[in-house]
């Protein structure tokens, strides 16, 4: 099956993108720090409640090298609240490896040698923050792909193939020029219509190349493997 077009998914998420407190909604180059800061609050946190505590933390520790010279106590204290506490212990000792070595790494094989950078988060840094073609694939990015590919496999044996499926995107220029909006126009995406439960496939961009709208199953899909 073809993939649709990365150019009308960017032309919908120029059109609606959510405006949110960690996107870089201008045209300067974004932040390493605030992406990488972004992305791990996001890994537990919903985008709701990430907002808030996000300039919370950036406004007590405004770059890399002030977080890697405050004390963990510090660190943990203005997690409170967050959950997930390794993550905060992983983020202190990724800004002390970062400032050791004078900056971030600027691939996501790089990223991945941070505490607390897995997979996921490494490719969403490298896309979001350095412009490399790779495509992260996240519980949202599986759906929708699940979904544009009608594949049947249930989770979590499909990971794999719905990863491969998505980095088939980077084939397409439009999706190479603009690797950091082609990554987060999937999470929106996912987030906004492509949801788990009764998608908005009227709104969606990519409905007429969708496999699962066409059999009518989009609903159903990813299938999971009951625990
Ligand atoms: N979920 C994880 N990363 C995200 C991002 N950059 N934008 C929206 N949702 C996300």
């Amino acid at each position: 099956m073809p993939l649709p077009s990365a150019s009308a998914l960017l032309a919908w998420y120029d059109r609606h993108r959510r405006v949110l407190p960690f996107r870089n909604m201008g045209s300067g180059a974004p932040d390493p720090y605030r992406v990488w800061l972004s992305e791990v609050m996001l890994q537990q946190t919903t985008v709701a409640a990430v907002g808030p505590r996000f300039d919370r933390f950036l406004a007590r520790f405004p770059d890399v090298a002030a977080l890697a010279a405050a004390p963990e106590a510090e660190v943990m204290e203005e997690w409170a609240g967050l959950g997930y506490y390794a993550r905060a212990r992983n983020l202190h000792a990724a800004a002390r490896a970062v400032a050791a070595r004078g900056g971030f790494p600027r691939t996501a094989a790089g990223l991945r040698e941070l505490p607390g950078i897995g997979a996921y988060t490494a490719a969403a840094i490298a896309a979001i923050a350095f412009g490399e073609a790779v495509v992260p694939a996240d519980g949202n990015v599986e759906r929708v792909v699940a979904r544009l590919a009608a594949e049947e496999t249930p989770l979590p044996a499909a990971k794999p193939r719905l990863a491969a499926l998505a980095q088939g995107f980077l084939a397409d220029a439009a999706a190479r020029a603009r690797p950091g909006d082609f990554a987060q126009a999937l999470f929106d995406l996912g987030a906004t219509l492509c949801t788990p439960k009764a998608p908005a496939c009227a709104l969606c961009p990519w409905r007429g190349g969708c496999l699962a709208q066409a059999r009518g199953i989009q609903a159903e899909l990813p299938r999971k493997t009951p625990k």
